[in-house]
């Protein structure tokens, strides 16, 4: 049995199996067996208010999940699929409630990685999957991520080395008449609103937010401090900086890492979690992390920093 076969058995027999994306490492079970969704949310530690991603391999089995696909879910579709993009869409009968905490809708995607696209193939199932991390954490992006936090709680992890993009993907509502952007991720805004024309940022639009896009989140557990530029100086103890890229710092950190060296939105999506995570391992008394340029995959990187340093003690006023 290869070990595709044998997670898509664990699958089918309800079990919990870690499977990568392009995006980030995913924990998934049979999106249609409520039980095996319950214990997603025990091993994560998730809040029941938290609805989750349901994986498809195509558009034929995401059909049968949606009361409609709308024009524009297919047209979406055909221009990001497989890939970092979530459709919010009408669920039909068939998605439990327990997936969708209970809304009337339902969050898919078709994942581009050949180890998720095989695992739903082979289970025949549609694949509800989190981030493979303990609720509220930092985000795995390789298998040894997800095996230090998860690896005895889970069935399998399948191992398909670092994950392309990242961050995760982005999620857009198409419920309303017009397009709603609940997190920023693997495709940015403005390739969205080149293609739809008018995109609603959820902070600014009149429906609720995505439930589960909490303040503090991604976080590491050395406190963060997210700030545009270095301040003058640090207060006592050990600080770690994650920089955007390669510059001058005269600040005494105790330890630096650094997003991309020229600054590429690309490649610091696709460090941005590992870094975090090697600054976490070094037993700072804190983290400050610089922004990046507001644009492109950029808005889902400030996103991520921003919610990592939510938690911090002080206010933004009297940052560092
Ligand atoms: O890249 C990704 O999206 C990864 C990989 C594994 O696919 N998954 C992921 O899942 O990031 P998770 O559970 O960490 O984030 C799912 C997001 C949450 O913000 C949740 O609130 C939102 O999607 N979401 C899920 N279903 C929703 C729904 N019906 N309406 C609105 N937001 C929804
Ligand atoms: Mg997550």
């Amino acid at each position: 049995m290869t070990e595709i076969e044998k997670a898509a058995r664990v699958i089918q027999e309800g079990g919990l199996v870690a499977f990568p994306t392009e995006t980030v490492y995913g924990l998934g079970a049979d999106a249609l067996n409520p039980m095996a969704v319950a214990r997603i949310f025990e091993v994560k530690q998730r809040p029941q208010f938290d609805p989750l991603i349901v994986h498809v391999a195509d558009l034929r089995q995401a059909e049968i999940l949606v009361k409609r696909l709308p024009s524009r879910a297919v047209q979406l579709a055909e221009a990001f699929w497989p890939g970092p993009l979530t459709l919010v869409l009408e669920k039909s009968s068939l998605v439990p409630d327990l997936v969708t905490a209970s809304l009337p809708t339902v969050a898919l995607r078709i994942p581009d990685h050949p180890l998720a696209l095989g695992l739903i193939r082979e289970s025949g199932r549609p694949i509800a999957a989190p981030s493979a991390n303990p609720f509220g954490g930092v985000s795995p992006t390789t298998a040894s991520h997800v095996r230090e936090s998860l690896g005895d709680k889970i069935e399998m992890i399948l191992d398909g080395g670092p994950c392309r993009v990242g961050v995760e993907s982005t999620v857009l509502s198409l419920v309303g008449d017009t397009p709603v952007l609940l997190r920023p991720g693997g495709v940015s805004l403005e390739y969205l609103q080149s293609l739809l024309g008018e995109v609603w940022l959820a902070k600014h639009s009149p429906i609720p937010q995505a439930p589960g896009q909490l303040p503090s989140h991604y976080a590491p557990s050395t406190p963060l401090r997210f700030l545009d530029r270095l301040p003058t100086h640090l207060p006592p103890g050990r600080w770690g900086l994650l920089s955007p890229k390669n510059g001058e710092i005269f600040l005494a950190f105790s330890a630096v890492e650094v997003l991309s060296p020229q600054g590429h939105l690309q490649e610091s999506a696709a460090r941005l979690f590992a870094c975090l995570r090697n600054l976490d391992a070094l037993g700072l008394d804190g983290i400050i992390a610089l922004s990046v340029p507001e644009e492109g995959l950029g808005r889902a990187i400030n996103d991520r920093l921003q919610r990592a340093g939510a938690d911090s003690a002080q206010p933004p006023s009297s940052r560092v």
